[in-house]
């Protein structure tokens, strides 16, 4: 394999960015494309284009005027079918044509997992209508998540306690919807004692990889602090390994996967994946060797990943906008960092809005107790402000 390989990154949001860094670490050449100009990973790329991704003619003439050897999606909202086309003209698709296409939407990725490969996941069904959530909802019994099966980070998702709520969620649910179809997922509740998200790695030539689990805790469907390791039974972890390891050998390609799991008192149970690196998955830039966008560049150039070790107990936790504004310039900076072992990635996005996710604290300590309590810390010191 000869180096440097040039990337088209799909989508450039803070995960695209830390990517970018450890794409360029291995003097890879980086198109970074989103639909808004100076989008965090455009920043620090190469070379930029906005454009809709979802537009199947503009996403093929940016990919004609480049000629990548790989594409690599940071986002859902792509055109996706397209991607099958580029595959077989042999451009390498991150981690395959077929993950991205399934993953898209979490309809067709929760059909393979619970129907075909008979994986436990919440109890299920879809609704296009506030008629159809009656009927399913009372198939599946209250209290429910509702959730679009196109959205992302808790957009559209809510609790739904009774039948009175059912008509709110629909509506809401709709509001949260990315793309044109009006379809929900909804599924059971199920009362967790913690959820993780495992890190697994599939590699071109070599066994699949496994992170450390990353433990994390939701807010509004949406993350706010993760940490590892994690103290997780090893029947357990072997358990959601196997889990991990068949679904994406389904998938297929070479690639980071985020898959996420419920534990509960006797069981685990298949959340959902993403074929890239994950938000949760922010800790490890300090808490590994080789970060998960370390890992998922190497993993997709076949490069060797002889280990993979955790430095120390480690914490992320992210920092928030209060409202919506432009240009925010970020206090509390100093305070934050003089804390000693923490870090702090400011993705420099343009823009706010109410609970936007603006930048991340990171934190080493000598047990993961006190990495979380430093990160809080840190996150509360940091606020933005605007002209
Ligand atoms: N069936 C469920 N029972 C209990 N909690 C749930 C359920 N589904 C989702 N949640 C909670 O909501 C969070 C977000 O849900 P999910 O991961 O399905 O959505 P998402 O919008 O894709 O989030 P992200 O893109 O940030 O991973 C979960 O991590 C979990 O905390
Ligand atoms: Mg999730």
């Amino acid at each position: 394999m000869e180096l440097p390989k040039k990337i088209l990154l799909l989508g450039s949001g803070e995960l695209g960015k830390e990517f970018v860094i450890s794409s360029k670490r291995l003097g890879c050449y980086v198109i970074a494309c989103d639909n808004y100009p100076d989008a965090p990973a455009q920043q620090v790329a190469d070379e930029r284009e906005v454009f809709d991704m979802l537009d199947a003619t503009a996403l093929k003439n940016v990919v004609a005027k480049h000629n990548p050897d790989l594409i690599v999606p940071e986002i859902e909202s792509i055109r996706t079918e397209v991607l099958l086309d580029f595959e077989s003209e042999g451009i390498q698709v991150v981690p395959s044509a077929k993950a991205v296409n399934y993953t898209m939407n979490r309809d067709r990725i929760r059909d393979l997992v619970a129907e075909e490969l008979l994986i436990r996941t919440a109890k299920y069904g879809y609704a296009e209508s506030e008629k159809e959530c009656l009927e399913v909802a009372r198939s599946i019994a209250y209290p429910l998540v509702m959730k679009p099966v196109m959205s992302s980070s808790g957009k559209g998702q809510s609790l739904v306690k009774s039948e009175e709520n059912l008509k709110g969620a629909w509506d809401y649910a709709r509001s949260g919807m990315r793309g044109d179809r009006e379809r929900v997922i909804l599924e059971e509740y199920i009362n967790f004692e913690y959820e993780i998200t495992l890190l697994t790695i599939r590699q071109k030539a070599g066994p699949t990889l496994f992170c450390s689990p990353i433990v994390h805790r939701q807010e509004r469907g949406d993350y706010q602090e993760s940490w590892q390791p994690a103290e997780m039974n090893e029947a357990r972890l072997k358990e959601s390994q196997d889990i991990a390891e068949k679904v994406t050998t389904q998938l297929g390609g070479a690639g980071l996967f985020g898959v996420e799991f419920f534990i509960t008192k006797d069981e685990v149970i298949f959340s959902e994946l993403s074929p890239r690196p994950h938000d949760t998955g922010m800790v490890t830039l300090v808490s590994q060797n080789l970060s998960e966008f370390d890992l998922h560049i190497r993993s997709i150039l076949g490069l060797p990943i002889p280990e993979i070790v955790i430095n120390k107990p480690s914490a992320s936790h992210v920092v928030l906008a209060e409202k919506e504004g432009r240009s925010p310039t970020y206090i509390g900076v100093e305070a934050a960092l003089s804390i000693p072992g923490v870090d702090v990635r400011i993705f420099g996005k343009k823009t706010s809005r109410l609970n936007r996710r603006m930048a991340v604290c990171l934190a080493t300590a000598d047990t993961v107790n006190q990495a979380r309590e430093k990160v809080a810390k840190a996150a509360k010191l940091i606020r933005l402000t605007y002209e």
